[in-house]
């Protein structure tokens, strides 16, 4: 079932209930077994996501040096908290406890970019690179 889990997600970037319910019938599974799975599994999403997923880290190292404030200002900017999408689809939020990247404090990835050293001023332009 992983499989067939991770290829509709390819294709919608997200499962919704509908390819769901067709994932089962085609099983011939339980819609419950099928819905166990999705939500036991963190790699698969139940609702749509952003075309970029803002990873702001929340470690220790990157706590201590502000990250607090990181992760503050972009949900102010964005109108969104933690784990949300914006209404356009363009960003989805995300706190995670270290970016393995702790030299840099404060660390926030966009996809595979990395931003580090970052201030609150360095935000918003941030963000306007990826329209
Ligand atoms: S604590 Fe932020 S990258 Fe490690």
């Amino acid at each position: 079932m992983i499989p067939v889990l991770q290829a509709a997600q390819d294709i919608y970037g997200y499962l919704p209930r509908e390819v769901l319910e067709k994932i089962a019938a085609e099983l011939k599974l339980p819609i419950s077994q099928v819905y166990g799975v999705v939500t036991f599994y963190a790699q698969f999403n139940l609702t749509p996501r952003g075309r970029y997923i803002i990873r702001v880290c929340q470690g220790t190292a990157c706590y201590v040096r502000g990250g607090g404030e990181i992760f503050q200002e972009i949900q102010d900017q964005l109108g969104i908290e933690d784990g949300e999408t914006t209404e356009d689809l363009r960003f989805t939020l995300e706190s995670v406890a270290c970016l393995g990247a702790c030299g840099l404090a404060p660390v926030i990835m966009i996809n595979d970019d990395t931003h580090g050293r970052l201030t609150k001023d360095a935000i918003a332009g941030i963000l306007a690179k990826y329209e």
